[in-house]
């Protein structure tokens, strides 16, 4: 991450997922990497949307250590043990929105109102991982109501946050990211690892994509390879 200060800071959160331990990998592979923090439901502090309370106690942690340079959201679900992806309406369950929103979007949203405030005001780049079918605007083949609506609602966060951020934080850039397809646990229901790629391939993709973008750049949908998508 050659546009980051020597030794820049970087966390991971959801550090356990298929994307976000490719990313710790790599970042802790890069010489100019000063501290690399990978934060999931089992680490120490944990982060778990489905547990409010431990939020502020990783917030108090990562507070501690401010600030940070690179910060990459890499939480997210599709399928669970109640939650499936609808392929129409009348499949639609209450339980299941809940759970998909709160750990799509609420759980987000209320971790980069923790966050925000640490990053880096000079250089940093602030990265929460979406879904091309979070657009509206692609929406093409319908389906998958609760992921869809998630990350479309994660998107608007992502943008008003990126307007609040620009005024208290002028360097810092903040984006909503596509991974594309990558082999996880997430996508291989839904024939992920054979038309997936490899988490640490995409993981190299988005670094070098976020390496390139600038403060102009923040409150954008990007997909890994640089490329804007439609809101
Ligand atoms: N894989 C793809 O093809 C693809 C495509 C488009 C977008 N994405 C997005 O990329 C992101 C990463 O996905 P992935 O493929 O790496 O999936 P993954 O391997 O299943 O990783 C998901 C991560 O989210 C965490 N998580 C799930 N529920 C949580 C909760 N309630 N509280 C805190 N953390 C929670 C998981 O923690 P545990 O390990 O504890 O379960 C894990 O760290 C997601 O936002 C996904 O929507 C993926």
């Amino acid at each position: 991450m050659t546009s980051l200060p020597d030794g820049y800071q970087a966390l991971v959160i959801g550090g356990s997922g298929a994307i976000g331990a490719a990313f710790a990998a790599q970042l802790q592979a890069d010489p100019r990497c000063g501290r690399v923090l990978a934060l999931h439901r089992h680490s120490q502090p944990a982060v778990d949307y489905d547990r409010a309370d431990n939020l502020a106690a990783a917030a108090e942690a990562l507070r501690s250590q401010a600030p940070w340079h690179l910060v990459i959201v890499a939480t997210g679900m599709l399928h669970g043990a109640a939650v499936a992806p609808e392929k129409r309406l009348a499949e639609l369950k209450l339980a299941a929105l809940e759970t998909v929103f709160r750990t799509n979007t609420f759980g987000p949203a209320l971790l980069l109102g923790l966050v925000a405030p640490l990053l880096d005001r000079q250089r940093s780049l602030l990265a929460v991982l979406s879904a091309k079918v979070g657009s509206i605007g692609d929406n093409r083949l319908g389906g998958w109501y609760a992921y869809r609506a998630s990350k479309a609602a994660l998107n608007m966060i992502v943008k008003t946050a990126s307007i609040e951020l620009q005024r208290t934080h002028p360097g810092a850039v903040l984006v909503a990211l596509h991974p594309g397809t990558v082999r996880s646990g997430l996508s291989r229901p839904f024939r992920g690892d054979q038309i997936g790629r490899d988490p640490a391939q995409a993981a190299a993709q988005m670094l070098q994509a976020l390496d390139a973008l600038g403060p102009d750049d923040s409150g954008s949908f990007v997909a890994y390879d640089g490329q804007r998508l439609p809101w």
